[in-house]
């Protein structure tokens, strides 16, 4: 599918991974609604990106918000063509910490809300929009990029919730994208290695200066733009379909 000309949603668009995304499809020619928690943050990244991106702030968590965001952003463009799941949270605990307590369950559940099923509702969403587009020459009426993680595949210590809800999200990929072939809908994941946003400020300076010399090549951080890059690829690419791709520098975290 062509970016130019192209409507695609970014949640999580107001930072890292998703503004980036959404800068570089706006920058090609797509109109670009950015669904994000941020409001601040929101407003800002739209601005940057120009006339032809909106911001629309929703909680994913929320199925009503999420209905009225995707209902919004389809009536402000006319259509959705593309659809990149960036919002998530990243979190951390021990199943049983050094002091005895156990995994807070409410920090799990917020983990899948957020990160897997949060995602799932605004991609239903779409896909009922995407659903009543008219299909392109090669047959294609949308194209669906979920963000998963390489902790899908190695988790660390203290990722059970992280990592569950990434292979959620990895698991859900090839049984959505066999479903929506009818509709000439494309699905596809990204796993991520580490990049250099927001969700590791909670990090101290040597755990990143560790992470960077965990990566094999090129040894530092990834560059939102790659990602990016990336995404615009699995948009393009029409043979691309069903599959969880990396971009991690070779990197595979060890336990801790
Ligand atoms: N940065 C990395 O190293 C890395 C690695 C692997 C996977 N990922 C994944 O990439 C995605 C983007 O992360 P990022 O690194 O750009 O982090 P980020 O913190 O810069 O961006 C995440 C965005 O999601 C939004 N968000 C969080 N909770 C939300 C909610 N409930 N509803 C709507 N929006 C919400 C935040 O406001 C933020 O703008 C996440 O799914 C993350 O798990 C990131």
């Amino acid at each position: 599918m062509e970016v130019n000309n192209s409507v695609a949603v970014v949640t999580g668009g107001a930072s890292g991974l998703g503004f980036a995304t959404a800068q570089r499809l706006a920058a090609n020619g797509a109109s670009v609604v950015l669904v994000d928690l941020n409001d601040e943050a929101g407003v800002e990244a739209a601005s940057k990106i120009g006339t032809n991106s909106r911001f629309i702030q929703c909680d994913v968590r929320n199925p009503g918000a999420v209905e009225s965001a995707i209902t919004g952003a389809y009536e402000t463009f006319g259509r959705i063509d593309v659809l990149v799941n960036a919002a998530g949270v990243g979190t951390a605990g021990r199943v049983v910490g050094r002091d005895g307590s156990l995994f807070d369950l409410d920090l799990f559940k917020f983990t899948i809300d957020v990160n897997l099923i949060g995602m799932f509702d605004v991609l239903r969403h779409v896909a009922g929009r995407m659903a009543g587009n008219e299909p392109n020459s090669a047959g294609e009426r949308g194209v669906i990029v979920n963000v998963a993680s390489i902790a899908a595949f190695e988790g660390q210590v203290g990722q059970a919730a992280y990592s569950a809800s990434k292979g959620g999200v990895v698991g859900m990929t090839l049984p959505i994208a066999r479903e929506l072939a009818d509709l000439g809908i494309r699905v596809m994941a990204v796993a991520p290695g580490v990049f250099a946003t927001n969700i590791l400020s909670m990090l101290p300076d040597k755990a990143i200066t560790e992470l960077e010399n965990r990566s094999v090549f090129p040894k530092r951080l990834g560059d939102p733009e790659e990602f990016a890059q990336l995404v615009q690829s699995i948009v393009e690419n029409p043979y691309l379909n069903g599959e969880t791709i990396r971009i991690d520098a070779a990197t595979r975290l060890p336990p801790r």
